[in-house]
């Protein structure tokens, strides 16, 4: 039995931590669970339980916690994720404030296991997440030799915020999150540009997926757009591989590896799209075919949950194979 804090229980992914501790049937004997000011006071349930969120402040990094589950942005992360790992605490992180540490292990657990080097382990970007899955299974079988993203993101992928900015405009209100309507619009836009005219995001996906393949020179580019839908990202993978084969090859592999779910029949509209991901725990690949502009390279369409697979799901993915001991030290 585990004593566990989530911090940012009442955010969209570390209430979903929530209901996954509870349904995965995690064995806790101390549940602490942590906010800002703002929330704290706040009711929550847990297994028929009633908790009082507190607020997070250094002197209650002390716990003693087994595991902290962090879900409250870079900054608080950054904060307070070393005190809590000074007082002995595994943190398993969602923001991006160490995923490129290269102190700090990048872990989709079906891909590459956790390192316990530093007790801060870092989950990865959503849209990263649900790209290397698929990603890895053809490294495996085929490597690869040049990867291209367009992310198609929903707005839940921003928090409540982002859901939030497209109730307001169905309303026909000014957003308040995002620097343009997002209601009836895409924006080619997530999270800060750089000085090369590349956004954050794509960086990150750029960076992590190189980092969780082990492929430190793979070239990778990527365009990262959020759209109005509320639940599910998708990402069109343009991928060159490093050893000739067929798309029903791809397929076939797809279709008997457990960490992707095909669908992929165009005769019968069949194909992965948010409505259907959303809320399921899988990343669903299709749209497999050949890419006959250039030699070897194919596109691969996948959808996943952000909240589920691309967040919640994979940090409670690693914290049951930390407490399985499949850590590698
Ligand atoms: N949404 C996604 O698809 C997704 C995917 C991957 C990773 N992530 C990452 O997961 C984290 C949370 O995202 P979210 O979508 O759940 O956001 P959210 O819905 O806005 O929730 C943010 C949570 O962080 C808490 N928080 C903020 N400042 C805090 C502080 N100083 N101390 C303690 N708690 C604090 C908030 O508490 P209050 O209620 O008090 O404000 C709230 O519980 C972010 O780092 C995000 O980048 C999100």
């Amino acid at each position: 039995m585990y004593s566990i804090a989530v911090v940012g229980a009442t955010g969209l992914v570390g209430s979903t931590m929530l209901e996954l501790l509870e349904k995965r049937n995690i064995p806790i004997k101390k549940l602490t669970l942590f906010s800002s000011a703002r929330s704290a006071g706040k009711e929550i349930v847990f297994k028929g339980q009633t908790y009082i969120v507190e607020e997070l402040t250094e002197s209650k990094t002390q716990g003693p916690y087994d595991y902290v589950l962090m879900s409250a942005g870079g900054e608080t992360s950054l904060r307070f994720s070393p005190l809590f790992e000074q007082h002995g605490s595994v943190v398993i992180d969602n923001s991006s404030a160490w995923r490129m540490d290269p102190e700090i292990s990048l872990v989709v657990p079906e891909v590459n296991p956790p390192s316990l080097s530093r007790k801060i382990i870092a989950n990865p970007n959503c849209s990263t997440i649900q790209s290397v899955g698929p990603l890895n299974i053809l490294a495996d079988a085929f490597g690869l030799k040049r990867v291209a993203y367009t992310t198609y993101q929903s707005v839940s992928g921003s928090g409540w915020k982002g859901i939030e900015d497209l109730k307001r405009g169905e309303r026909g209100e000014e957003p308040v999150n995002y620097p343009h309507p997002i209601y009836n619009n895409v924006l080619p836009h997530i999270d800060v540009f750089q000085e090369d005219g590349y956004t954050k995001e794509e960086v990150k996906m750029i960076e992590e997926t190189r980092k969780i393949l082990q492929l430190p020179s793979l070239p990778v580019t990527a365009t990262c757009v959020r759209v109005p839908v509320t639940s599910a990202h998708s990402v069109a993978i343009n991928v060159t591989l490093e050893k000739e084969t067929t798309s029903e090859e791809i397929k076939a592999l797809f279709n008997k590896n457990p960490n992707v779910i095909l669908e992929d029949d165009p005769k019968q509209n069949i194909y992965p799209m948010p409505v259907n991901a959303g809320g399921k725990e899988g990343i669903f690949v299709g749209r497999i075919r050949k890419d006959d502009s250039f030699p070897n390279t194919f596109h691969v369409w996948t959808v996943s949950d952000n909240i589920l697979k691309g967040a919640a799901l994979n940090a409670v993915q690693i914290l049951e194979q930390l407490i399985n001991g499949k850590e590698q030290y």
